[in-house]
């Protein structure tokens, strides 16, 4: 039988106190997180419907877009045992640069709709990580904004080359000025994904105000504030557009685009080139073949052919095809930091991550996005611990088996 005793003051005390007030809501709120999950979920508390939707959806069924993130539930780790981990070492180097993390921030249309903070918020947070972060032509920050609101970071440029190549240039010239470090290609989009997230949302940019959208205003009171107090919600890059997303997207996309395109891109463009969206070994041979220094295994998060090869299931034969002639990267469905080092374990050199910082800006900002930045670097850290793995440039595949099936 339990023995019971009436207790002290002195051995209550410490229980009973109260923990500090956090005033900041947003800080209350992130603090509470523990994963990129959580992250998620407040990100749909606190963005309008149509926004989160944007960012979280994926085209068609939606069929890629899950298939690429249970593919990591499918991921059964090899650990070691008895090896010392007191010290680890997470760094790597990324196109011949030293990274902190194998991580990099994708490239990401409308990021300052998701938090008026935006782009500037993102590189500056890569920049303290220790990442490159990709502009993209989509972005809502300029260029030469974006270098200079953070100073010190590795930029890349992302280019969608436009039917109007002579525009194309101009960016590209923009981005060389600006000292940016790469140029990122993306070849997934010849034309719009089907997105039916955002076709039933009627999802515009800049956001309109219909009854609808009125009255998640209500809902969502500090975002549209921060919408119509802080400068206008526009592409940077672009002229300015009132349209809805695939109307956009349908001018900048080219479905002409091919292989003589990226020949001439790398005549025009110095520094390293990578090239994203690609999903085929022979695909990934031919684009390095053509002088593209990296590329991204990436089926766009999901959001342009559905049913589209799932990345981390064609990373090792593209890895095997490209050899040592390119880095290979890898993006689509990665939210936590055991899933960046099962892509790393499986040939990757980085990987990606769109939506996990998506959901941090949604979330709180600037401080939501260093907060899942976090998040990433100590589950990186945790996971290869536990592997018994002390460096990030040690894993390999044997640490990794991929079960058939999920769960
Ligand atoms: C809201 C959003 C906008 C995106 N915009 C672009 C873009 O402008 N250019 C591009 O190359 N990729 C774009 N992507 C794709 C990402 O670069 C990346 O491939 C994808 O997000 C990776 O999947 P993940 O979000 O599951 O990490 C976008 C992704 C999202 C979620």
């Amino acid at each position: 039988m339990t023995r019971r005793q009436w207790p002290q003051w002195s051995e209550l005390q410490p229980l009973l106190r109260p923990r500090a007030i956090q005033v900041d809501t947003t800080a209350r709120r992130l603090a509470r997180v523990a994963s990129i999950r959580d992250l998620r979920l407040l990100a749909r508390r606190r963005a309008p419907r149509a926004v989160f939707d944007y960012a979280d959806g994926g085209a068609g069924d939606e069929i890629s877009l899950r298939r690429s993130r249970s593919v990591y539930a499918r991921v059964e780790f090899q650990p070691r045992v008895l090896r010392d981990v007191s010290s680890l070492d997470l760094t790597t180097t990324i196109l011949g640069a030293p990274a902190a993390l194998p991580l990099v921030f994708a490239p990401t249309g409308f990021t300052r709709m998701m938090h008026t903070e935006g782009e500037p918020a993102v590189a500056r947070t890569a920049a303290r990580t220790g990442i490159p972060f990709a502009l993209s032509t989509m972005g809502t920050t300029s260029i030469e904004r974006l270098a200079a609101e953070a100073p010190g970071s590795r930029l890349w440029f992302q280019l969608y080359l436009w039917r109007d190549r002579g525009a194309s240039r101009d960016l590209v010239a923009r981005a060389q000025q600006a000292g940016y470090e790469a140029l990122v290609l993306t070849v997934d989009t010849p034309v719009p994904g089907l997105r039916l997230r955002d076709v039933r949302n009627g999802l515009t940019l800049p956001p309109s105000l219909s009854v609808k959208t009125f009255a998640e205003g209500a809902l969502h009171a500090r975002w549209w504030f921060d919408l119509v107090t802080t400068e206008p919600l526009e592409f940077a890059s672009l002229k300015r557009f009132d349209g809805t997303v695939a109307e956009l997207a349908a001018q900048v996309f080219d479905p002409a685009l091919s292989m003589q395109d990226l020949a001439w891109l790398r005549e025009i463009w110095a520094g390293p080139l990578v090239v994203k969206g690609i999903t085929s070994a022979e695909d990934a041979r031919a684009v390095v073949d053509a002088g593209a220094d990296a590329v991204v295994v990436s089926n766009h998060g999901g959001r342009q052919l559905d049913r589209a090869p799932t990345p981390l299931e064609q990373l090792p034969v593209i890895v095997d095809a490209v050899g040592d002639r390119a880095e290979v990267y890898v993006d689509g469905g990665i939210l936590s930091g055991a899933d960046v080092v099962a892509a790393i374990a499986l040939g990757a050199r980085a990987a990606l991550v769109g939506r996990a910082y998506l959901y941090g800006l949604m979330a709180g900002g600037e401080r939501g996005v260093q907060k899942a930045a976090e998040i990433l670097a100590k589950e990186v850290a945790g996971t290869l611990a536990l592997l018994g793995v002390t460096r990030v440039v040690d894993l390999r595949p044997e640490h990794v088996l991929l079960r058939p099936e999920v769960g």
